[in-house]
């Protein structure tokens, strides 16, 4: 018979028993996990420790955490192309320039070579990946032997090294070399990803305030780290014309030389422009140029006043922000004149299949001869080749022959329309400007931004759903942009206050599947970018909703 002692000790080793059991059995479950979005399985790595996949944002389709330490990146580590045809030239290109991101921060030579044998990152176009692997999606893996990413197409790749480079520490995104650097380590991991959208985008109104080449350049920078795809150019407004048109001197001459507050404002040359869609390009962003009409053209009117129906010059330079007042003449020969010069240009100019014609906020024209000029200026797109893209009060003029991408922003009633357009062949971008327009505050007492449409915290952008906010046939969205105007928003500094944390929540929208949409486990993830920005030297609003790490 046992004694009490040995009886409790047996007692005491059988509870040690039962815990080990089920420490181990956790650890395994932690290894081996599929994460979903937002899963939170791992224990978090400290601030220099590797990145694992549940840390993406925006929440890729699936990962597995794998066995064993992962790849750690070292002098000898190469970037290895493998792939046959033409678009090898491309796979090369992306990965010169991972490689040169890469040793930016950490000062290793990360050699670009055709495949061969030896560790590194490999970046394969594998035409044996299954169909639904698309046009963007890609696969990752992460092991002792290095990184393998494989895709269908060069997009797919590139797509894969942004999300390589966000399982590598934060300091990775320096602009500049770490000295005493973190282990430059990627956990080991299985990634498979593609996104939930065809169209992800975000819009930079460069008319009521000008910013440079090398600014939208920076905003670009921002938007590629979230796998945005498309960015709309806001070119033309009441306050100012931003981009030079053969034969139309006056437009930049007059337009581009004031905004709002009365600073001398701005415009791109054709260079200039073609310098930002080269610089997107690179980054497998594609510009949309919006060239606001026929309202919001009080530049337009200040330089070629016969464009008015009264044709008496207009007020100039107008640097408020009132909006509704302007309209180009709907009737008038010389207007589709002018209009089909620019379009003519700008589609010239831009290789994308996109050419937005605007169509808001025209208070001063009949339904009828609205819809007139909207058909008429569509069908002057479609002639130059490009799809015509309107905010969603261009609904009755879409369809074929006309508009075919909706942006939809303002409700107002006129849902239906919208759903008309939709039956007569229309798709719809999501841009809600209660959710995601970015100019709109925080909260009331936000020093920046505009309240018109509402307050919007992170919370709130993140938490809709694009295809359900308003009743749409299954299949019409084609994605989700967010907006940001720049009224109140005059410096690159500003305009990163508002973009981040905000922008990512926007992109998690587009992205990443619905059944893991989460904001608790959204909100982890996020805070988690902060560190990641001010590697990058970005600005962001550090809004208490989310749980960043104590600096
Ligand atoms: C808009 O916000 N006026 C499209």
């Amino acid at each position: 018979m046992p004694t009490p002692i040995a009886g409790l000790s047996a007692w005491v080793r059988g509870l040690l028993i039962v815990l080990a059991v089920l420490l181990l059995a956790a650890a395994g479950f932690g290894l081996h996990r599929v994460f979903g979005p937002g899963g939170t399985a791992t224990a978090p790595a400290g601030p220099a420790g590797p990145r694992t996949a549940d840390r993406i944002v925006p929440a890729p389709l699936a990962a597995t955490a794998g066995p064993g330490p992962g790849y750690r990146l070292s002098e000898r580590t190469a970037v290895r192309v493998e792939g046959a045809g033409e678009q090898v030239a491309e796979v090369r290109r992306i990965a010169e320039r991972l490689a040169d991101e890469l040793r930016r921060p950490t000062g290793y030579p990360f050699e670009v070579t055709d495949g061969g044998p030896g560790d590194g990152i490999r970046l394969v176009l594998d035409p044996a990946l299954p169909a639904e692997t698309g046009a963007e999606g890609y696969r990752l893996t992460a092991d002792a032997e290095g990184v393998r990413i494989t895709a269908l197409t060069p997009a797919g790749l590139h797509l894969g090294t942004r999300t390589l480079r966000q399982l590598l520490p934060p300091q990775i995104e320096s602009r500049v070399p770490v000295t005493a650097g973190p282990p430059w380590s990627v956990a080991a991991v299985s990634v498979e990803d593609r996104p939930r959208y065809a169209y992800r985008g975000a819009m930079l109104d460069v008319a009521r305030h000008f910013f440079t080449v090398a600014e939208v350049e920076g905003f670009i920078d921002r938007l590629a780290l979230y796998k945005i795809n498309y960015l709309h150019l806001h070119l033309t407004d009441d306050q100012g014309w931003r981009i030079e048109i053969p034969g139309r001197p006056a437009l930049t001459a007059v337009g581009g030389g004031s905004e709002v507050g009365g600073t001398p404002g701005g415009f791109y040359t054709a260079a200039d422009y073609r310098e930002i869609v080269r610089y997107a390009q690179e980054r497998y962003l594609t510009v949309v140029p919006e060239i606001d009409l026929p309202g919001h053209s009080n530049a337009v009117l200040a330089a070629y006043p016969e464009l008015d129906c009264t044709g008496s010059a207009r007020p100039w330079p107008y640097t408020g922000i009132e909006v509704g007042f302007s309209t180009l003449c709907p009737a008038g020969e010389a207007v589709f004149a002018f209009t089909g010069e620019v379009i003519a240009e700008i589609a010239r100019l831009t290789p994308g299949p996109y050419l937005h014609i605007g169509g808001d906020e025209v208070r001063a024209v009949a339904p009828e001869a609205y819809r007139d000029f909207v058909r008429r200026v569509g069908a002057q797109v479609l002639a130059a080749g490009k799809t015509p893209v309107g905010w969603n009060q261009t609904a009755p003029a879409a369809g074929p022959g006309g508009v075919g991408l909706l942006q939809y922003w303002d409700g107002k009633g006129r849902d239906q329309d919208v759903r008309d357009a939709i039956g007569r062949g229309a798709k719809v971008i999501m841009s809600p400007a209660g959710r995601t327009y970015l100019d709109m505050k925080y909260e009331a007492s936000y020093p920046l931004g505009l309240r018109w449409a509402g307050t919007i915290d992170v919370r709130s952008a993140y938490s809709w759903d694009p295809d359900t906010l308003i009743d749409l046939p299954a299949g019409s969205v084609l994605g989700v942009e967010a907006p940001l105007w720049t009224e109140t928003l005059d410096t690159p500094e500003r305009l990163d206050l508002m973009l981040l944390p905000r922008l990512p929540a926007l992109a998690e929208l587009g992205w990443s599947p619905k059944a893991g949409h989460d904001w608790t486990g959204f909100r982890q993830r996020l805070a988690e970018q902060g560190a990641r920005w001010t590697a990058a030297g970005f600005g962001y609003e550090k809004r208490s909703e989310i749980p960043w790490p104590a600096p």
